[in-house]
């Protein structure tokens, strides 16, 4: 069965057991509409979204939270590399409007770079979005410029989380497809 963010817009805002767990193909329609309602039509213009048109998500680390088995928010992967070293971007990152404020948006980012970092084959979990949120969660800034991204991107938004506390100060080159 599909759920629609409408059908998660319509669940009143109440405390509830918040779950993370894989996306199925079901969830497609749900993940649609929350991008759509989270980021505008714009989204199709953000320099993310030109990396994730170029490289493909990792759908194994596709994950929805659900709040009492409602989904509620969303996070993808995409495998890339930078400068030659492999590594993972991570968004878009969403919460339905209805779910806010819970702890979603933070599990679905802290849930899915644990299991991307588990795999061993990628070093880093990069993305675009701003400090206050992301910094207390463990990402650091990276060196302004240093990683070149296909298109605008604000410097103090690009931050790092490795296991690795110096590779945000030494990551360096062009964003380019994850070697296998
Ligand atoms: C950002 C977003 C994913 C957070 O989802 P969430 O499930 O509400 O997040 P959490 O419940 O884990 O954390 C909420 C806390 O983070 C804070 N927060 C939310 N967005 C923030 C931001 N951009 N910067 C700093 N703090 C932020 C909230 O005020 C809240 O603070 P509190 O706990 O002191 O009340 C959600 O607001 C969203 O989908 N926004 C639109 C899309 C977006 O901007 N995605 C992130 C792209 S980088």
């Amino acid at each position: 069965m599909t759920i629609a963010a409408s059908t998660a817009a319509s669940a009143a805002p109440h405390a509830g057991v918040l779950s993370v767990r894989p996306a199925t193909p079901a969830d497609d329609a749900f993940i649609d509409e929350l991008q759509a309602i989270s980021f505008g039509p714009g989204r199709f213009a953000r320099t993310a979204f030109r990396i994730r048109e170029r490289f493909p998500i990792d759908k194994s680390l596709s994950l929805v939270a659900e709040v009492d088995g409602v989904p509620c928010g969303s996070v993808w992967m995409t495998p890339i590399s930078v400068g030659g070293s492999n590594g993972y971007l991570l968004g878009p990152l969403a919460t339905h409007p209805n779910f806010r404020k819970r702890g979603a948006g933070k599990l679905l980012a802290l849930e899915v770079s644990k299991r991307a970092l588990a795999r061993n084959e990628g070093k880093f979990v990069l993305l675009v979005g701003d400090q206050d949120y992301y910094c207390p969660l463990g990402w650091v800034p990276t060196v302004p410029g240093a990683i070149q991204f296909p298109g605008p991107v604000d410097p103090n938004r690009v931050l790092l989380l490795a296991e690795d506390p110096t590779l945000a100060k030494s990551l360096s080159g062009v964003i380019g497809a994850f070697r296998a």
